[in-house]
């Protein structure tokens, strides 16, 4: 039997009707949270409206947790405001965050429209935003009222995110901002006690059903409750949940890749090499020159060495 790490958290998951999101929901409620299962029941493009995150809060009942449903569209700033609200309001106050709702169009860029560019950063980006924006106005509330708290956001990036991916320069967009949000609130929020991750996973979804006809979705039953299979959509809500725990106070600004059995530390921009002109204008007479030599070694492809 797994130690219970969560007893007594409220969490709000959004986008747990269906795939990762109902993972870290399940999760979540198994280590003893009450979760408000977010989600308001679209298709994969974000169109449509569902009550499918009834079925998630049944099915976390069943299993003895306790969940609730919410039908808000997470990127609308009032629907979103009401959700955390509600949270606040049923459950006494907010202590998780998993921004996971997501959708996605695919088309190469000359192929997409602006609308599917701007569908796609409103769910992820501003969703997020928005999200943590209303979490943080709670635990800012908090902390000027002296309690002493901890406080979790959990957002989800990607490999598109990370390294890029054809045909997805919306969602690769989307899931790169959402690392730089995740740095900027890391440092914002650490002085409250908050701690701010970002989590890339994995698994067959609705939305990799959507890229081959081989990545079909897992539904709930597809698997026992601790099977381990590489796809499993809920194979990262383990680290979910133990980052959503008291135990993970000291990470922060982190950037974790669950993919099938591994946990990647994910690192990214630094220098890795400088050119300097000693307080002297740049000229491009020999910039060409100074970086190739100076800034990849002289074996450049492309850059004259
Ligand atoms: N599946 C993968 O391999 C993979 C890999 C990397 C990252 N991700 C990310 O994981 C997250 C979950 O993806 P998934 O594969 O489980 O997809 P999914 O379609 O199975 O689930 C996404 C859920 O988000 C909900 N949602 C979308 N927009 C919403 C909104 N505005 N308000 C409320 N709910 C909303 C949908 O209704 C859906 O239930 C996404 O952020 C996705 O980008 C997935």
């Amino acid at each position: 039997m797994e130690r219970r790490l969560l007893d007594g958290k409220i969490a709000i998951v959004t986008g747990a009707a269906h795939g990762i999101g109902r993972g870290h929901a399940l999760e979540l409620a198994k280590h003893g949270a009450t979760v408000v299962v977010a989600d308001f029941g679209g298709d994969v493009r974000g169109e449509g409206r569902s009550g499918d995150a009834d079925a998630v809060v049944e099915l976390i009942t069943k299993r003895g947790g306790k969940a609730v449903a919410d039908h808000a569209d997470i990127a609308d700033e009032e629907q979103a405001a009401t959700l955390v609200e509600r949270a606040v309001r049923d459950f006494g106050r907010l202590d998780i965050v998993v921004n996971n709702a997501g959708i996605a169009r695919d088309k190469v860029i000359w192929n997409m429209t602006a609308a599917d560019f701007d569908a796609v950063m409103r769910v992820h980006v501003r969703g997020t935003w928005l999200m943590t924006h209303l979490a943080a106005i709670q635990w800012r509330n908090r902390a000027k009222a002296g309690e002493r708290f901890t406080g979790r956001v959990i957002n989800t990036t990607s490999g598109a995110g990370l390294s890029g991916n054809f045909g997805q320069s919306n969602y690769a967009t989307a899931k790169a901002a959402i690392v730089g949000l995740t740095l900027t609130t890391s440092l914002e929020l650490a002085r409250f006690g908050v701690t701010v991750n970002a989590v890339g996973p994995g698994g067959m979804t609705r939305l990799t059903a959507t890229m081959s006809a081989d990545m079909k979705a897992f539904e709930p039953d597809d698997l026992a409750e601790d099977e381990y299979h590489p796809m499993d959509p809920a194979g990262s809500s383990p680290l979910v949940a133990w980052l959503a725990s008291d135990e993970a106070q000291h990470v922060s600004g982190q950037v974790l890749r669950a993919i099938h059995d591994k946990i990647h530390l994910m690192r990214g921009w630094h220098e890795a090499a400088t050119i300097d002109n000693r307080e002297k204008r740049w000229t491009t007479d020999d910039l060409g020159h100074r970086i190739a030599t100076g800034l990849y070694g002289t074996r450049a492809p492309g850059l004259g060495g």
